[in-house]
C-alpha cells in the first residue's frame, strides 16, 4: 500500500520527484483532499481518471502557486488565454483573484500549454490556488500546475483526511501527504467568466454568493441547466453517494406529517440498522423514538448551530454513515442558520446530490 507521510521537507521533496515523474500524489487543501499529478503531461493526468474511474468528459482544476496566480503570470505560463477577455472581463477576474489563495475557482478561456484531457477538450480551463501550506510548498517546488479533482472514486464521498485519501484509492496513489483535516470541509466554490465578464455559479461553496458578488463589482448568475449559459459537466450528476440507499426527509423527523411518517415507516420498518444525519445534538437525541427499526444511529453535524462546522463535518459524518453498513441511510433538511456566510446554500446543494427523495 502506497504510505501516508507527513508534510516534511524530505517527504515534500519525494513528492515533487514523483509528479515531476508522471505519479499521482494525495494532497491536502483547504477545501478537501485532492489526486495530483502534473497539469500540463497528458499521461500523468490519464492516470488521474483511471484512479478515480472518472468519465473523461469531466473536466479538472489546475491548481498553481501564489507565486504564480495572478493574471499575468496565468497568461505568461500559457494557462489562460488573457486575450479573450474583453477589458471589463479581465479586470472582474483580477478582482476575483485578489480572493487566492482561497476556496474559489475560476472557469477562464483555455491557454495553449493546457493538454485536452486536463479540460476535457473544453476551450475553457478552472484555475484555483489553494489555502493550504501544504500544497502550496508542493507547487513551490514544481515547474508545473497540478491537476487535482477530489480524491475520491468518482460518483463517491469526497475526502476530508489523509486516511479518506487511502480508503478511496489506495496504492493508485504513489503517496498521501497528510496535511491534518481540512478546514473548509466543502469543494471549492466554481465560477466562469465569460468574454464579457458575465459571471456565472456553477457550483457553490463555502466563498458565498455575496462575497462574490461583491468581490466581483457585478451580479453573478446561476448556471442554467436547460443549456445555454454555462455548465459544468461534473455537476448535473449524482455525486457524494453512499453505498445504502440514502433518503432526504422532507422534514426532521418530529416533525413529519402523517403521510410522510407513514412513509418512512413503511421503508424503515424493512431495514434493522438505519443511519441518519441530523443537524443538532438534539434532532440526533429525538430520532430513535420516531423510527420502529432495531438499531438506529443519528449522527449530529454540528453542536454549535453553527454551518461552517456543519460544511467541515458533512463529508466525514457521511463517511461514518457510510461505515454502519446500515439498510437504510437519511438525512434531515439543512435547517435555515443564522448563515451570514451563506455556507448553507452548498450545504444543500451537496446534500441533495447525495440523496434521493424519500
Ligand atoms: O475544492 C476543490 O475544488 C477540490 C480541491 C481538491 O481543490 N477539487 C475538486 O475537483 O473539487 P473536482 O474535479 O472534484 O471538481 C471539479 C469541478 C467539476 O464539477 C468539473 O466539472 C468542474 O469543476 N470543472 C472543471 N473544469 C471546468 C471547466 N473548464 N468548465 C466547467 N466546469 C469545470
Ligand atoms: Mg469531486
Amino acid at each position: 500500500m502506497s504510505p501516508i507521510l507527513p508534510p516534511t521537507e524530505t517527504n515534500l521533496d519525494r513528492a515533487a520527484d514523483l509528479l515531476q515523474g508522471g505519479q499521482l500524489v494525495g494532497l491536502p487543501t483547504e477545501t478537501v483532499y485532492g489526486v495530483a499529478a502534473n497539469a500540463l503531461d497528458p499521461a500523468a493526468v490519464a492516470r488521474i481518471y483511471a484512479a478515480k474511474d472518472r468519465p473523461s468528459f469531466n473536466p479538472l482544476i489546475v491548481h498553481v502557486s501564489a507565486k504564480r496566480s495572478t493574471v499575468e503570470a496565468l497568461e505568461r505560463s500559457g494557462l489562460v488565454d488573457v486575450e479573450r477577455l474583453s477589458p471589463s472581463a479581465r479586470a472582474i477576474v483580477e478582482r476575483l483573484t485578489e480572493r487566492w489563495p482561497g476556496p474559489l475557482t475560476l472557469v477562464l478561456p483555455r491557454g495553449p500549454k493546457v493538454p485536452d484531457l486536463t479540460t476535457a477538450g473544453l476551450d475553457t480551463v478552472a484555475i484555483r490556488c489553494p489555502d493550504h501550506p501544504v500544497a502550496q510548498a508542493l507547487l513551490g517546488r514544481l515547474d508545473s500546475p497540478l491537476a487535482a479533482p477530489s480524491a475520491n472514486r468518482s460518483g463517491g464521498i469526497s475526502p476530508t483526511t489523509a486516511q479518506d485519501v487511502h480508503d478511496e484509492l489506495g496504492d493508485r496513489v504513489a503517496m498521501v501527504i497528510d496535511g491534518g483535516p481540512c478546514e473548509e470541509g466543502l469543494e471549492s466554490t466554481v465560477v466562469h467568466i465569460g468574454h464579457d465578464g458575465a459571471v456565472t455559479l456553477l457550483r457553490p461553496g463555502t466563498l458565498d454568493r455575496a462575497s462574490l458578488s461583491a468581490l466581483a463589482g457585478g451580479p453573478v448568475l446561476d448556471a442554467d441547466p436547460q443549456g445555454g449559459s454555462p455548465r459544468s459537466p461534473g455537476m448535473g450528476s449524482r455525486h457524494y453517494a453512499p453505498r445504502s440507499p440514502f433518503l432526504a426527509l422532507p422534514a426532521r423527523c418530529v416533525d413529519l406529517s402523517a403521510a410522510d411518517r407513514a412513509r418512512l415507516y413503511e421503508r424503515a420498518s424493512k431495514a434493522s440498522v438505519v443511519g441518519v444525519l441530523c443537524w443538532s445534538a438534539q434532532d440526533a437525541a429525538s430520532v430513535p423514538r420516531c423510527l420502529p427499526s432495531a438499531e438506529v444511529h443519528a449522527l449530529a453535524l454540528t453542536h454549535l448551530g453553527d454551518p461552517q462546522e456543519a460544511a467541515r463535518r458533512l463529508f466525514s459524518t457521511l463517511r461514518a454513515l457510510d461505515a454502519l453498513g446500515a439498510d437504510l441511510l437519511l438525512a434531515e433538511p439543512c435547517p435555515p442558520f443564522a448563515d451570514p456566510q451563506g455556507v448553507a446554500h452548498a450545504l444543500r446543494d451537496r446534500l441533495q446530490r447525495a440523496t434521493q427523495p424519500l
